[in-house]
């Protein structure tokens, strides 16, 4: 038994389909380039058909990220696969997904087709992905069985025995829904591997969803029955309750490698850094005590515990924070810190600026410096995310001034002072409250009204002096985009967030304009 297990990270596809985690095409960009540097085999990019944008996202990623096969996924009609493979194609590792389902609930009421149709559709997109992959030359074909756990299990090896015959390298069996246990999910896999002799010559896959929590359990059985390849998401992110945590899978196979006699080539130190990456671009918060990445994950509250900590970690750590990359210092810098000492601090963040880049963010440094006595590697990595975007910022925030009170008949009043393309806009709005008259004076200023659909505000580290991160989702012409602001101040840290969502449906009405597509 080959003991390495392919990683197929689709956080932006199944993950970027959870509701509420939609991404620019910059941010998408900015993931994949993490989840290279994570060491994941497979970046499942997207899905090029859906959308022009999703198209551009998938082609920019085959562009410029290397290390990964760059898959994109399709249905098996001929020019869906089409569109997934102009897509992948500028990738020196590509890969095309493509995918139709299996089970009688799906064939019958969603593709209205019979099995021998649902076969035969089947055979006939692998030939053709297989022959645009012979045309790249370097282009695996994967082939899924969408809602694989309802199919019935003799029609399940028909299907996946053509359809390997015809040439897909990998065959995914998806639990689409869910409902899988670990012991079926293991027999399904089993079965599969027993009874079709030249699946064993390729990749079996999984891909489990995670309603009854199970998923990561799931894809786990699946690798003890001989699956090879498994499809998770960072957090876990995902349609509905989400995918199996990749985060979580990775690990497990770590820590218990002495039962999978199996190992991924995911760098595992990189794996905290992606998760709050994800986390912060999708304004979706990871669940505190969530395994692995949460907050809680390698904390220790009870004194029996803290005891025994300090006596040898080995009591109550099944693994170290280090080896997921979780920052063992805290209290770094300050007010007196030099350019240098922030240079390399960031550094071993993993933020490697250019010149130009950290005079700009030491000025942005000093300003929190002046506000907090101690900045934390929290503190800092807000200000990175505040900084780093991708968009073009068409409007920047050069004061906003909220007045509130607590008597009950007050007039909650902002007052901004918005740079726009060089013109400086003052403008002014009452509203419900703070946070409400700062946000119509902000859509006053700009001239751009949107529908703010989420906002959360956070404390970045504890204190009354703590970072404040904002982020919020709006709802502009029936597309949701994020925006995300960090400083000292709530007001502050609000308007930021929300300028962020403007600027970025600024530049896509722009980009759209110009007639790209609106590829974001
Ligand atoms: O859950 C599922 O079945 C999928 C397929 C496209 C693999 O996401
Ligand atoms: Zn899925």
């Amino acid at each position: 038994m080959s003991d390495r297990i392919l990683v197929f990270d689709t956080t932006l596809r199944d993950g970027e389909q959870s509701p509420g985690a939609s991404l620019s095409r910059p941010e998408k960009l900015q993931i994949a380039q993490q989840l290279a540097k994570l060491g994941v085999d497979v970046i499942e990019a997207g899905f090029p058909i859906s959308s022009p944008g999703d198209f551009e996202a998938v082609r920019q990623i085959a562009e410029e990220v290397r290390g990964p096969e760059i898959c994109g996924l399709s249905r098996v009609r001929q020019e869906d696969i089409q569109r997934a493979y102009d897509a992948v194609k500028a990738s020196p590792r590509a890969r095309i997904h493509t995918v139709i389902a299996t089970s009688q609930v799906h064939t019958e009421k969603k593709l209205r087709k019979s099995r021998e149709e649902v076969l035969a559709m089947a055979v006939d997109g692998v030939r053709f992905a297989r022959s645009l992959a012979a045309e790249h030359g370097n282009c695996t074909v994967e082939f899924s069985t969408e809602d694989a756990v309802r199919t019935d299990l003799e029609y399940l090896i028909d299907v996946v025995a053509a359809t390997v015959e015809a040439g897909a390298d990998v065959v995914n069996i998806p639990d689409t829904v869910g409902i899988a246990t670990p012991p079926h999910f293991h027999r399904i896999i089993a079965t599969l591997l027993e009874r079709i002799p030249l699946l064993r010559e390729r990749i079996v896959s999984v891909h489990c969803h995670d309603d009854l929590g199970l998923a990561v359990a799931n894809s786990l059985a699946g690798v003890e029955a001989g699956a090879r390849q498994v499809e998770c998401t960072i957090n876990g992110l995902g349609e509905r309750a989400g995918n199996a945590s990749l985060e979580e899978v990775v690990m497990a196979l770590k820590v218990r490698r002495d039962h999978y006699q199996a190992a991924s080539s995911v760098v595992t130190t990189e794996l905290y850094r992606t998760s709050q990456l994800v986390s912060k671009l999708t304004g979706m918060a990871v669940q505190r005590n969530k395994a692995i990445v949460g907050m809680n994950a390698f904390l220790h509250e009870a004194g029996i515990h803290q005891d025994g900590m300090l006596k040898d970690a080995s009591t109550y750590e099944i693994m170290s924070p280090a080896d997921v990359g979780v920052p063992e210092s805290r209290l770094t810098l300050g007010r007196r810190s030099g350019r240098h000492a922030l240079k390399a601090r960031l550094e071993e963040l993993g933020y490697h600026l250019a010149e130009a880049e950290l005079d700009q963010t030491y000025e942005q440094f000093l300003k929190i410096a002046e506000r907090k006595k101690e900045v934390f590697d929290e503190d800092l990595a807000a200000l990175m995310d505040d900084a780093v975007r991708g968009v073009p910022a068409k409007f920047k925030l050069l004061q906003a001034q909220v007045t509130t009170s607590t008597a009950t008949d007050s007039l909650p009043t902002a007052v901004v002072v918005i740079e726009a393309d060089g013109e400086v806009i003052k403008d002014a709005a009452i509203g419900d409250g703070g946070v409400d008259a700062l946000y119509r004076a902000i859509e006053r200023a700009t001239g751009v009204t949107v529908d703010l659909a989420d906002f959360q505000l956070r404390g970045v580290t504890g204190g009354t002096d703590a970072m404040g991160q904002a982020t919020v989702k709006v709802m502009y012409q029936g597309r949701q985009t994020t925006g995300r602001g960090a400083s000292t101040d709530v007001f502050e840290a609000s308007a930021k967030a929300l300028l962020d969502a403007i600027n970025k449906v600024s530049w896509l009405e722009e980009q759209r304009a110009k007639g790209s597509g609106g590829a974001a």
